[in-house]
């Protein structure tokens, strides 16, 4: 049977993957390079043989004419998005469809409708990340199962469904017995940040470092806040944090951080990550 061994939540924002990618001795980002970058060995160190992102599309696949609540991937392979200016230079990211309709069929039937796609684009809330961890490469080194949340269009699922979407998810993991063995779930999104209106630029450092530790071995106190507590704490665009519970409710009860970092701002956005042991259950 498979094992999930790793949990990471981590910011997606398009600059960090430009300076990932393009600035890695530039003295003017050293500081976010430097916060981000141990990531990757940590990452490499997890031998992984999957990957599952769960992440919000950003309107390149989805617009607000047909948005899911919960979707998930079940393709061999996803395109990079059109995000306005061509597809993303990154790599295309290659799927593992067994692994996504063995999740499929474990989550449905456990309650969580999700929209089965066949054929997704992909856009920075999944290559971003990937970028981060996997550095600049020509090929993903390890296949990915996609799972879109909307955050964007009212109502969205709240902070517990997607908690416990992620509990569904890692009892379907752990009971998939294909190729994949050592499995790692991504929550992208966040930290604090709204883009648009009247608070844009905001950034809430003590919540964001709440939210960090809170992730670890307190989760409760984050999936008992409403999405308007979400909406007003961390901003419009920060209530994608949401994401990394579904991340967090994969795992075990007890997890180890074993990477923590938290950098303000990148663009105009608070950026973090936690990079969690998960400790199977007994
Ligand atoms: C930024 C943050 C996001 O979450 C996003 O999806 C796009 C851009 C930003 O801070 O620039
Ligand atoms: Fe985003």
């Amino acid at each position: 049977m498979a094992e999930i061994v790793a949990g990471l939540g981590i910011s997606h924002i398009p600059t960090l993957g430009a300076i990932m990618r393009e600035r890695p001795n530039d003295p003017d980002t050293a500081i976010v390079y430097d916060t981000f970058e141990p990531v990757r060995s940590w990452i490499a160190e997890m031998e992984l043989d999957a990957v599952v992102v769960i992440y919000n599309d950003h309107a390149a696949e989805f617009s607000l004419e047909m948005l899911p609540t919960f979707a998930i991937g079940a393709a061999d392979s996803y395109r990079p998005a059109d995000e306005g200016y061509g597809r993303s230079a990154v790599p295309t990211v290659p799927g593992d469809a067994e692994l996504s309709w063995h999740i499929i069929d474990s989550v449905i039937p456990s309650g969580f409708d999700l929209v089965v796609c066949q054929s997704l684009d992909v856009d920075h809330g999944v290559t971003v990340p990937l970028t981060v961890v996997f550095g600049p490469a020509e090929d993903w080194p390890v296949p990915v199962v996609p799972i879109a949340v909307n955050v964007v269009q009212q109502p969205t699922p709240s902070a517990q469904r997607c908690f416990d979407l992620g509990v569904a998810l890692g009892d379907a993991l752990r009971s998939y017995s294909g190729s994949a063995k050592r499995i790692g779930v991504i929550g992208t999104g966040g930290m604090s940040h709204q883009l648009q209106g009247a608070r844009a630029g905001h950034i809430n450092e003590e919540f964001d470092r709440h939210f960090l530790s809170s992730i670890v071995d307190q989760p409760a106190d984050l999936t008992r806040l409403t999405n308007a507590e979400y909406l007003t704490l961390a901003g419009s665009e920060g209530a994608e944090l949401v994401m990394w519970l579904v991340m967090r409710g994969a795992l075990s009860e007890s997890v180890t951080a074993d990477i923590t970092g938290y950098h303000i701002p990148v663009s105009s956005t608070a950026a973090g990550l936690v990079a969690l042991r998960n400790q199977p259950a007994a």
